[in-house]
C-alpha cells in the first residue's frame, strides 16, 4: 500500500505502529545520490512506496538512462499484476531529477548515497552533504565495505550517519543490512529499520567492521572461486555450477561477481585486505588484472561471461574457454 492511502487510511495495515508513524512524519523527501544500478533500485523502491524522491548525479544522460531503467524494471512488475499501470505512473512521477547536489538535498529528511564504491568519493560526498542538507536530515551510505564510523567523522553530525546497505536487485532483495557507525544515535537505528520494513524489506543492525556481515562473508567466496579459476582447478562453468547445483545457490560465484561488477568486488577485497590486515583477504591477481583491463563484468559487456545487452544471453568469455590464465 502507498504512504499517502496508509497515512489516510482508517484501518492500518497489520504491522503499522506508532513508530512507524512517527517514522512516516519524519521522512517525506528521500535523496538518492548517484543513478547507477543501486541508486536506481533504491529510488525505484522508495518512489514505488510513495516517498518524494530526488535523484541526483552528475551527469543528465546517466539520470536518464536510470529513469529508463527504473520505467522497465515496474514493466516486469506491472507484467506479473503486482503494479497497476496507474501506480507505476504514479511512483515515475515522485522521482525528480538533479545535477546540483544543494538543489537535490535542500529539504530533504533523508539521504541514502549510492556512488561509486571509493573511500575518496564517498568522503567528499557526505563532507559536502553535510554542508547543504538540512540540519535534520539522516545522512545514509549504501556502501558495501567502508566504515560508517569514518564517513561520520567527515560531518559535524556522526549521530545522523548510518549505513544503509541495500542489495542487487533492489526492487527484489528483501535484506537491507543496517551498519551503526561508532556514534550513531540509536534513535537514528529505529528510524532507519522502521523505515526499512515500510519499504518491505528485512532490516538487520550490524556493528561496524570491514564489510559489515554480508561482504565480510561473501566476497571472500567470491575471490576464492576467482583464485581457483586463476590456478586452473576448474574453468568458469564448472565453478559455477557446483555452486549452483551442490549449494543451491542462484547464481555461482563467478556469474555473481560479474553482476555486482569485478571493480566493486576488487575495492571490497582491498578493503578488508587493508581493515584486517591479513593476507587470507588478499585480491586475487586475476581479479585486478581484469579490473585494470577494464573487464567489469555485466556493467562492462564482459567479465567471467560475455553478456548481451537487452538479453539474458551469456556465454563464457572467449579467454576462459582458450587461453591460459
Ligand atoms: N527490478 C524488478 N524486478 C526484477 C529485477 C529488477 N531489477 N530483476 C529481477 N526482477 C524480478 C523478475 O521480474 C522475476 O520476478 P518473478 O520471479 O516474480 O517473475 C524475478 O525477479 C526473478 O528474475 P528473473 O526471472 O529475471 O531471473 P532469475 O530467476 O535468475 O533471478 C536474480 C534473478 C533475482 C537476480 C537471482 O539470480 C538472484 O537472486 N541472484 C543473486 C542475487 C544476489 O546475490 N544479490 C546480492 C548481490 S551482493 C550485493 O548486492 C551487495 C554488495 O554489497 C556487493
Amino acid at each position: 500500500m502507498l504512504k499517502e492511502t496508509i497515512v489516510e487510511a482508517d484501518v492500518k495495515p497489520a504491522g503499522y505502529d506508532d513508530k512507524t508513524q512517527q517514522m512516516l512524519q519524519q521522512i517525506q523527501t528521500v535523496t538518492v545520490i548517484g543513478s547507477g544500478t543501486m541508486g536506481n533500485g533504491i529510488c525505484h523502491v522508495f518512489a514505488q512506496c510513495g516517498f518524494k524522491v530526488h535523484m541526483m548525479d552528475i551527469r543528465q544522460e546517466a539520470l536518464d538512462k536510470a529513469i529508463v531503467t527504473i520505467g522497465k524494471n515496474m514493466d516486469r512488475q506491472v507484467g506479473k499484476g503486482t503494479l497497476s499501470e496507474q501506480d507505476k505512473a504514479d511512483s515515475l512521477g515522485r522521482i525528480s531529477t538533479f545535477t546540483d547536489m544543494a538543489e537535490a538535498v535542500k529539504n530533504s529528511d533523508l539521504v541514502v548515497e549510492a556512488a561509486t564504491e571509493n573511500i575518496d568519493l564517498k568522503l567528499k560526498i557526505f563532507q559536502e552533504l553535510d554542508k547543504l542538507a538540512p540540519a535534520t536530515c539522516i545522512l545514509a551510505s549504501n556502501t558495501s565495505s567502508i566504515s560508517l564510523t569514518r564517513i561520520a567523522s567527515y560531518t559535524k553530525r556522526p549521530a545522523q550517519v548510518i549505513g544503509m546497505h541495500f542489495m542487487n536487485p533492489v526492487p527484489v532483495m528483501k535484506l537491507v543490512e543496517i551498519i551503526n557507525g561508532y556514534a550513531t544515535d540509536v534513535k537514528v537505528t529505529e528510524t532507519i529499520v522502521n523505515l526499512s520494513r515500510y519499504l518491505g524489506k528485512v532490516p538487520c543492525v550490524v556493528n561496524d567492521y570491514p564489510g559489515f556481515i554480508s561482504n565480510r562473508i561473501l566476497l571472500p567466496m567470491l575471490n576464492e572461486a576467482i583464485l581457483a579459476l586463476q590456478e586452473g582447478v576448474a574453468g568458469v562453468e564448472e565453478i559455477d555450477t557446483i555452486m549452483k547445483l551442490g549449494m543451491a545457490h542462484p547464481m555461482g560465484p563467478l556469474q555473481l561477481a560479474d553482476f555486482i561488477g569485478l571493480d566493486t568486488c576488487y575495492s571490497i577485497m582491498n578493503v578488508l585486505h587493508m581493515g584486517f590486515g591479513n593476507q587470507k583477504y588478499a585480491p586475487a591477481t586475476l581479479l585486478a588484472n581484469m579490473v585494470q583491463a577494464g573487464y567489469l563484468g555485466v556493467k562492462s559487456g564482459e567479465g567471467f561471461y560475455k553478456y548481451t545487452p537487452g538479453s539474458k544471453e551469456m556465454t563464457v568469455s572467449e579467454r576462459f574457454k582458450k587461453r591460459d590464465y
